[in-house]
């Protein structure tokens, strides 16, 4: 029996599909250190794991599809504490970040439709595309201009009568790049000049570093009609598995088009809502610490890839990811060498090839995205590791 075309042209995520050789290599009771996903080893806030155990409903019901009133209102304060006003109607709750995305893609393209989105970029966006049956068209980023956002001049010679959106997320996942006010300026200037759409995804926005600073597209009201932010509270509140985001927009069709979908999946989980509600209590300290926390490691990291000889990296301004290129011939091959051929002391690292966060073909192949989101001590044993690798590996290019 066959399966659908649209399922045999998913990739398979980059971030997961080594998992296997992982497993493998746990089984010989190797220890691997996790570099590949974004799974944040910081304690989730108390007051969040106090509200599911205290959690007293009798029945878990079925809630309301744009999620619970006390959850929106939480995040319209929420919201407000940096300078943002929005109506409790232009926030929708979502089942993560991720519905969000494919919700706003479901909702401003048909079949064949196209979406703009600077390469490389959070590979599972490519997953949520085929879903929609939309074609990302990819502009391309590159190490050299620190993943700076590209000429707009490049985005302005993509856009075709197909084009709907242009997706962007700041701070980024897998670069680290955080687009400042004049570059969201130009981008919003083009999308209302060629009548299209902005989607950034602001999921990281609490991870700036150094003096960096977060500009949320929502500060934008003259492009309020243009505009849809993705959030979620996974990586802010270290509550990935609670799979809570949210819908931000204040164009009402694009709300009323996403509740659709949203009814269709009758509502969010309820009792990570309480969660989430909970977590938005959490003192400011807890998100400061963290953030110290992710700048030190990003230090550390960036320090040691550098020094290892033939490795590159630019500094990552946000978020808590990096793109490294290393001297091998193929980056996917040197990632499942890790796993199944190598191992330091009884230790090892899975890192995420980088190809699969490209449209482009051929682009990212000596590329790694590393999720420097383990404590410094783990980092430099992933650091010796990947260093000896490096060194034994049969592929290596210089
Ligand atoms: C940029 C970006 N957007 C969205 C998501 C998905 O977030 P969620 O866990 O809320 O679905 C991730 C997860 O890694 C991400 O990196």
């Amino acid at each position: 029996m066959q399966m659908s075309e649209r399922i045999s042209g998913f990739q398979a995520s980059p971030i997961r599909r080594l998992v296997p050789y992982a497993n493998e290599a746990k089984r010989k009771n190797i220890k691997v250190y996790h570099l590949n996903i974004g799974q944040p080893d910081i304690q989730t806030p108390l007051q969040v794991l106090e509200a599911i155990r205290n959690y007293s409903k009798k029945i878990i019901a079925y809630g309301q599809s744009e999620g619970e009133l006390e959850l929106r209102q939480g995040l319209q304060t929420y919201y407000r504490s940096f300078g943002v006003e929005i109506a409790l109607d232009d926030i929708m709750i979502t089942t993560g970040g991720s519905e969000a995305i494919l919700f706003s893609l479901m909702t401003l393209c048909d079949p064949g439709d196209e979406v703009i989105i600077p390469e490389p970029f959070y590979t599972n966006v490519g997953s949520f595309a085929r879903s929609a049956m939309v074609n990302l068209v990819p502009v391309t980023s590159t190490m050299e201009s620190g993943f700076a956002l590209p000429p707009i001049e490049s985005f302005e010679a993509k856009i075709t009568e197909r084009t709907r959106a242009i997706l962007l997320c700041s701070p980024n996942n897998p670069t680290g790049y955080i687009f400042s006010g004049d570059e969201f300026a130009l981008i919003l200037d083009l999308a209302k000049r060629r009548d299209i759409f902005i989607i950034v995804d602001e999921v990281y926005r609490e991870f700036c570093y150094d003096h960096h600073m977060f500009t949320s597209v929502l500060k934008y009201p003259e492009y309020a009609e243009r505009v849809i932010v993705v959030d979620s509270f996974s990586k802010r509140y270290s509550m990935c598995g609670s799979r809570i985001g949210a819908l931000v927009s204040r164009n009402h069709n694009v709300l009323e088009g996403a509740m659709k979908l949203a009814q269709a999946r009758l509502c969010p989980p309820d009792i990570e809502q309480v969660a989430a509600i909970a977590a938005l209590q959490t003192p400011i300290d807890y998100l400061q610490e963290v953030q110290k926390e992710y700048q030190k490691r990003r230090d550390f990291i960036v320090n040691g890839l550098r020094s290892i000889e033939g490795v590159k990296c630019t500094i990552p301004n946000g978020a808590f990811y990096l793109v490294a290129k290393l001297p091998v011939d193929d980056a996917e091959n040197f990632a499942i060498y890790l796993l199944r051929d190598f191992n330091l002391n009884g230790e090892t690292v899975m890192v995420a090839p980088a190809e699969g966060f490209y449209v482009t073909s051929g682009l990212g192949k000596q590329e790694i995205r590393i999720a420097y989101v383990l404590n410094t001590k783990d980092l430099e044993r992933s650091l010796v590791c990947l260093e000896a690798a490096l060194k034994s590996y049969p592929g290596r290019t210089i």
